[in-house]
């Protein structure tokens, strides 16, 4: 392997190789630890950076992978160390687990900076894992690989296939009409989530290891193979070697992260029906790479991108199925033409070498361009006198019913006030009534909750009504589905207009011109504008006030306005 860096320039070096007080110090610590000089002096250090918790079902399995890792490693020359980073756990994290994925991905930044470290194999999979590991490698920009940790096994429920987080919707709806039995409930909890590895619909977790791999971050093929299959564990071990060879070559994500990368990103997104959470995410690692992405530049690619993964919450299959049916190199070798191909991805070729070779195998699966699930669209953006810095909707999702309508608010203060009266007898409401629910965005929130999906009231679930227009400043679940209007910009916790909607004014969403207008005439809006103070918080301390003061808002990334721009170039040790 021919190598542009000699020994000495690594980074690491400057902390092991001087034979100076310091040299002396931190050579005799790792001799402390049971290494000799020759493992660690003038080699790769690899940080394998992992989300690994026993409280994250999602990443249960990464401590035992970063064991193949370091494998990897260790064969290929380098020499692995391993660090834990604050796990994001999805299901357990409240109120959101996005409220800390700036807390991961300054984590990840920190201690890539601090310590000697050349580069580092960077292990998540559960949603918030993905996007903060890579946020803070970007700001580092030291050489750097993402490792995904892999879909859990499809979930069976007497024979049938269940799915993460849609099936769990649906099931929870299905109950509260009175139609599943206290032992099929309790049944289908044993049977959803059979392995380790992440929510198996193209929930989040799945959405952003796909688009790890599309910005060519991962190595071809990574992020569709299955947590419990064999062949996750070479990955492993692959990945360990080749993060070493992108030390010697010094290969950064500043050299795979471009305009051109990104839009792939966007491409795949739409291809596969992402969860809309990858918006923000993606906007928040753009940032960080001085590229901007405005909102518009989705709803340009989405309208001319088919969507072709036919998996839930949108289609019919889970992750499993994506894998046998050839994974994310075969759908991306559907859209070759609509892929910048000449991208550079971390093995050191070209996006279009990578999919050299790819086919699909099951095209109910993975569906032929001329048989897509949906022509265009997988996602819009919509701009409006109700969201004036915009705001997103999955139509792959939503009922078609509700593309254009126009029906009157019924509005919920804040999430509390939603869960208290949503059920409520007195509240006069209809299947043609538009749910707001205001201050869940990313400061009123705090951390923009995945509470978009407002619940359908009982009393309409038992008349079988199971889609509704909900608007909101929060974030969906990517599992979930209906016809809900999510990341209303600027947020109701600021005083946005979202913040001044009141019960029975009309709102009309008008999906097919991309608008979403609050009809009320501007000087009763000045007038409540007015009138209008903030809600009182009543957490206000630590990190949440951090939190709460610094971050921005959706279309902005909702990532910290210190952290949300290009970095300086990694330096060695000071
Ligand atoms: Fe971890 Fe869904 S809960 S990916």
């Amino acid at each position: 392997m021919a190598q542009n860096k000699k020994p000495e320039e690594l980074r690491s070096y400057s902390w092991f190789g001087p034979q100076t007080m310091w040299g002396f110090s931190h050579r005799s610590r790792m001799l402390q630890l049971g290494f000799q000089r020759e493992d660690f002096i003038g080699k790769p250090v690899i940080a394998i950076v992992n989300t690994w918790s026993e409280i994250n079902p999602c990443n249960a399995h990464l401590r035992e992978r970063a064991e193949a890792v370091k494998q990897g490693v260790w064969q290929a020359g380098g020499f692995p160390v391993e660090i834990p980073a604050f796990s994001t756990a999805e299901t357990y994290m409240k109120p959101t687990a996005m409220l800390y994925r700036n807390l991961l991905a300054m984590d990840t930044e920190e201690a890539l900076r601090s310590l000697p470290i050349d580069g580092a194999v960077l292990m998540g999979g559960c949603d918030k894992t993905t996007p903060g590991l890579l946020m803070g490698a970007i700001s580092m920009n030291l050489p750097a690989i993402y490792l995904p940790g892999g879909p859990m096994l499809r979930g069976n429920w007497n024979g049938k296939p269940l799915g993460s987080g849609t099936d769990v919707w649906k099931f929870w709806a299905d109950r509260c009409a009175g139609e599943i039995s206290d032992e099929d409930w309790r049944s289908a909890e044993n049977g959803i989530a059979r392995s380790p590895g992440f929510c198996m619909t193209m929930g989040t977790a799945s959405t952003m290891t796909a688009i790890s791999e599309a910005l060519g971050m991962t190595l071809p093929g990574a992020s569709s193979i299955p947590a419990a299959d064999s062949n996750h564990v070479r990955l492993a071990k692959d990945t360990g070697r080749q993060i070493v060879e992108m030390v010697w070559q010094d290969r950064k994500p500043s050299d795979i992260f471009s305009p051109a990368a990104f839009r792939n990103a966007i491409t795949v997104d739409m291809a596969i029906g992402g969860s809309t959470n990858a918006i923000v995410h993606l906007v928040a690692m753009a940032r960080r790479c001085g590229i901007d992405l405005p909102l518009p530049l989705f709803d340009e690619i989405s309208r001319h991108v088919p969507v072709l993964a036919n998996i839930r919450p949108s289609g019919e299959f889970l992750m499993e199925d994506f894998y046998y049916a050839g994974g994310l190199r075969a759908l991306m070798s559907q859209i070759r033409d609509l892929l910048q191909l000449d991208c550079r991805t971390v093995n050191g070729k070209t996006m279009g070498e990578n999919l050299e070779g790819a086919r699909v195998i099951n095209s109910d699966v993975i569906r032929d361009r001329t048989k897509p699930l949906m022509e265009s669209g997988g996602t819009a953006i919509l701009y409006g006198s109700l969201a004036p810095d915009g705001a997103v909707i999955k139509t792959v999702a939503a009922d078609r019913r509700f593309w254009q309508h126009t029906g009157p608010a019924v509005v919920f203060k804040d999430y509390r006030d939603m869960e208290a009266r949503i059920d409520s007898e007195d509240l006069q409401m209809d299947e043609n009534s538009v749910l707001v629910l205001q201050n869940a965005g990313p400061q009123g929130g705090p951390g923009m909750p995945e509470w978009g999906m407002l619940p359908i009231p009982q009393r309409l679930l038992k008349r079988g009504i199971r889609d509704m227009v909900r608007i909101s400043d929060a974030r969906m679940s990517g599992t979930a589905y209906g016809t809900c209007v999510l990341h209303v910009a600027p947020e109701s916790y600021v005083g946005g207009p979202l913040a001044l909607v009141r019960d029975g004014d009309m709102i009309s969403l008008d999906i097919p011109n991309r608008k979403l207008d609050l009809l009320v005439p501007e000087a009763e809006l000045a007038k409540r504008r007015a009138e209008w103070t903030r809600p009182a918080a009543s957490d206000q301390r630590g990190y949440i006030a951090l939190y709460r003061e610094r971050v921005t808002q959706a279309n902005e990334g909702c990532d910290f306005d210190f952290l949300s721009r290009a970095a300086k170039p990694a330096a060695g040790r000071s």
